[in-house]
């Protein structure tokens, strides 16, 4: 029999990745992080000396010379770029965070994510996250959920998170630099942030990561969402 699909779609450090992979443990399912696929393709842009803002097109002739997919690694979904395993602090790397929503407004890119991301349906039950996952990835998904948080407790959980902001960052400024992300993200023209007209909302600012994968889970559960 085929998986469940389940999308969790929000905005920047809304909290998905951590609930994503608990709802995917609980289910016995196989979690997909669709934002390192982006990260991913940024951090080649920038090693290749790239400005993605203003080189789209030679952004989009990189990923001839990319294969980029998950891969089971002992039964669990590693992301390979060019058979190599993507090494996360690479992509967590401010420089990647500032970059990366100007890489994800390019068509071509968007494209050719597409389809890497649908394929990994063949996996089976998959809890896959992102912005577009609910409304244009899996626009099928048995399952949909739009996770956020306020700006404040956004900007605090990202601080939190060594290796992800500058040195020197403050509450002010992480929060701005989620605010311009969340911006760019919401305006694009293609596959913009947005809840699916189908997804259960759920705020996250006064739960643990545990009550929000609980709340998941028993909506899936109850067949609902
Ligand atoms: O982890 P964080 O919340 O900072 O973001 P992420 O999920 O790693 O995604 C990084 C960026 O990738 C986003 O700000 C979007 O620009 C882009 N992205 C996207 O456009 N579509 C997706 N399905 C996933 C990520």
């Amino acid at each position: 029999m085929a998986g469940i699909q389940i999308a969790i779609d929000g905005p920047a450090a809304s909290g998905k990745s951590t609930v994503a992979r608990l709802v995917a443990a609980r289910l016995g399912g196989f979690y997909i992080n669709t934002g390192d696929m982006y990260r991913t393709v940024t951090r080649a842009a920038l090693d290749a000396g790239l400005d993605p803002d203003a080189q789209p097109d030679a952004v989009v002739a990189l990923l001839g010379n990319l294969e980029l997919r998950y891969r089971l690694v002992d039964g669990v979904p590693v992301l390979h770029l060019n058979d190599q395993p993507v090494p996360q602090e690479g992509i967590r790397a401010p420089e990647v965070a500032s970059q990366v929503s100007f890489v994800a407004r390019i068509p071509g890119v968007r494209d050719w994510l597409r389809e890497r991301q649908r394929e990994t349906r063949a996996l089976g039950t998959i809890v896959m996250e992102g912005r577009d996952i609910g409304t244009v990835i899996l626009p099928d998904a048995s399952h949909k959920f739009f996770v956020t948080a306020s700006p404040m407790e956004r900007a605090r959980r990202r601080l939190a998170q060594a290796g992800e902001v500058t040195d020197g960052a403050t509450l002010a400024s992480v929060a701005a630099e989620i605010a311009e992300r969340d911006r760019i993200d919401s305006t694009r023209a293609v596959a913009p942030l947005r809840p699916a007209e189908d997804a259960v909302h759920i705020n996250t600012d006064d739960l643990t990561p545990d009550q929000v994968a609980d709340r998941i889970v028993a909506c899936v559960q109850e067949g609902k969402a």
